[in-house]
Order: C-alpha cells, then structure tokens, then sequence
C-alpha cells in the first residue's frame, strides 16, 4: 500500500545532524505564540487562561467552518472531534478559533478548555476545567483541597444536562480521557468534546471518539499572507519589490504555521532590502527552521515519546538529503537491512516495518506524498 509512497521529513533534520544556522530567536518572536495556551501554562492554575481568538491567522476559516458543522450539527449524542496534524500546524490555533466562533458560544450552554500537555496531572487537568470559564474564581482554592474524585464529581454536577463544549488541548495519551470520561455525562443534547493531538488515531477506540479533523497545510498564497502580517502587520504591505521572495521564502515554510512564524520572526531582525532577502531566501533549508529554539522545543516532545524502535528508524532520516523525497518502499527496506525491524515470527519483515512507518506516519513525524 505504501510501495509508492513518497516520505518527506523536515523537522528532525536539526536534531539529527545537530546542525543549526539559527540559534536563538529575538525576545520579539516569543511574544507571538498565544501565551494563554502555552505549554507550560498547563501546570500553573491562573484565571484567564481561556483562549481569546486575537492573534493574525490566515486560511483557517474552511477548516473552522467544517469543524464547527460537527460541533452544532450531526449526532445528539456526546462526540469527541480529534483535530490531528504535526507539530507547529495550527491545531491550537483552530481550537481556538472555532471555541471563541459566535455561533459555537451562542450554541453552547459551557465551553471549558484545559491543556492536557505531555506530563499530565489529572488533579490538575480537572482544576483546569472547572476553573476555565472564570465563574469559580472566588472558589478556586476551595476546588484545590477537593481530591479527584470530588472533583470529578464537580464537574459533572456541572455539565449534566447542559450541552457542554470542553477542549483538551494537547493530548498525547488517551488515559486522561479514560479517568475523566464519567465526568461527561451524555444527555443526548449535541455535546461535544474537542481534542488536539499529533497523534491521528487518538480518540479511534474511545467511547464517543468521532473521526479525526485532519488539518490542512497552509497553501503558498496563505502561507504568504501570513508572512506578510507577521512581518508588516495587518495595515501595511509587504513591498511590491520584495513579493518574488517572499514567495519563494514562503513557499520553503512547507505551509507550516510554525515555520512561517519562526522564518517571520528571524527576517524581521533583517532588513527590507532586495539583496538581504535574496541571500536569506537562499539559505533557507528545513534545518535552518527547525534548528530554532521553538521549533526544537517543540518536536523534542514528539520524539521522546518514540519508542525505542521508532527513534532508530526516525533518526535514519538524516542519511538521506535534506528536504529529499524518499520512496517508501526503499526506506522500509533499508529499515530492515540495517537491522532496525524486530525479527517476529510468523510476520514478515515488510509487514512490520510497515507498521512502523504507519505509525510515524499517524504520529505525523513525516508528510506523506502520494
Ligand atoms: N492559520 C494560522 N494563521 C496564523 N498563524 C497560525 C496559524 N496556525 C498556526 N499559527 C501560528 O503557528 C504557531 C503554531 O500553531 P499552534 O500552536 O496552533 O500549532 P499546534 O498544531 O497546536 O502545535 P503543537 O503540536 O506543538 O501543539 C503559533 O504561533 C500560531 O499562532
Ligand atoms: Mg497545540
């Protein structure tokens, strides 16, 4: 199935090679990720925290729009809708974005979003949830000494018999749903349940898990269009003689939020000049934008929660050419002649390394190209 398949991977190019062009980024471009949603705000407990749409975004509204359909329209009973895709491709930005839409808030009785993160804590998460919509913000030290299952107990005096919307944001173990899904009761009211994961099988065996929400890559026009705001902000325009490049600049960002953030907030320590672009333009590889401290930080979470086997086979990119477009079937088989499939008896090797390129493929480690 996959014998014609072309692997393309970017992102661990940096971590591979551990060559990096780009060290550090300016104290500028940290201010353009929504610290309201960031990762580390998962484990603090401040009011607030619920995401307020207000960042730039381009080319989402397609993506919002068919989202939101599943939200207020389809089944009565409780659905998870899983928004799935790599790293840094705007999944936060979406859930965002379709929570705070007009016709989801006037839709929904509650909206609660949490950020489940990597490492996390269910007392916590459920803090999270019951403090999100900023009504308990006299009670929150008392919903602090409650134990988890008070807790839950809270909130599903809560959301019963209300049509309730709840986010959880960043989810890379299905467990967190699994010691919280009494607490959702299902009333048969059109409730929804909204996961982000980079995994795009999260909710597949799941009481109520609905199909994933596979996001889109930006196309060129978007992704310079988003470059151009970051750049220039939402007034001004990016100079008619610098257009080509941008293009160009943008079209090596692969439609990948992330990177256009990153490139955005490095061009912009540099000068508007046709010659400074051109030379930038050049240069301009995936390990450059990967190299970035974002970026890194980032992907570094995907590839610690690799099992062993999966690391092997994900470093073995860096063999290849950057940016290089491998055939599948020859990457499984160089897999198995440098001894990175496990030996199982009664399966053959092509099967299981297979099943090992799937499963980089549904952890969207690598793009596929068909
Ligand atoms: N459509 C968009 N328009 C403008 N900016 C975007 C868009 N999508 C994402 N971004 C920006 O790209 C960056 C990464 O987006 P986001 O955090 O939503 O990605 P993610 O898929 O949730 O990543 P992760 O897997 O790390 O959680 C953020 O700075 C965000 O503001
Ligand atoms: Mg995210």
């Amino acid at each position: 199935m996959l014998a014609n398949t072309n692997i393309h991977i970017k992102h661990f190019k940096d971590q591979i090679s551990g060559s990096s062009t780009i060290q550090s980024l300016p104290n500028s471009y940290h201010s353009l990720r929504a610290p309201e949603v960031s990762q580390t705000s998962s484990r603090m407990l401040s009011k607030g925290k619920m995401p307020i749409a207000r960042e730039i975004m381009v080319g989402l509204d397609d993506e919002a729009a068919k989202v939101i359909r599943r939200l207020v329209r389809g089944s009565k009973q409780v659905e998870i809708v899983p928004i799935v895709g790599m790293a840094g491709l705007g999944k936060t930005t979406l859930a965002k974005k379709v929570y705070n839409d007009s016709s989801v808030t006037c839709y929904f009785h509650i909206r609660l979003w949490c950020t489940v993160s990597q490492e996390f804590n269910m007392k916590n998460v459920l803090l999270q949830i019951l403090c999100s919509d900023g009504k308990h913000s006299r009670k929150d030290e008392e919903l602090k000494k409650l134990n988890e299952n008070e807790l839950l107990e809270k909130l599903r005096q809560r959301l019963l018999k209300n049509r309730y919307l709840v986010v959880f944001d960043d989810v890379w173990d299905i467990e967190v749903w699994n010691e919280l899904r009494i607490a959702f009761p299902n009333d048969e009211n059109g409730s929804r349940i909204i996961f982000t994961s980079r995994f795009s099988n999260v909710a597949s065996e799941v009481q109520y898990g609905g199909e994933p929400h596979k996001i889109r890559h930006l196309t060129v026009k978007e992704s310079f269009k988003l470059l151009q705001k970051k750049l220039f902000g939402e007034e001004e325009e990016c100079p008619q003689a610098l257009h080509g490049l941008g293009m160009e600049i943008a079209e090596k960002c692969w439609g990948l939020p992330l990177a256009l953030v990153v490139v955005a907030g490095v061009l912009a320590t540099k000068e508007h000049d046709i010659l400074v672009w051109e030379k930038f333009a050049e240069s301009l590889t995936s390990t450059m934008v990967s190299g970035t401290d974002q970026c890194k930080k980032s992907l570094e979470l995907s590839y610690e929660h690799l099992p062993y086997h999966l690391k092997e086979c994900l470093l073995y990119f860096a063999a290849f050419r950057e940016d290089e477009k491998i055939g599948a079937k020859k990457l499984m088989r160089l897999w198995i002649a440098e001894g990175f499939v496990e030996i199982i008896e009664g399966e053959k090797s092509e099967d299981v390394a297979e099943k090992y390129l799937m499963d980089l493929i549904g952890r969207n480690l690598v793009m596929v190209f068909l």
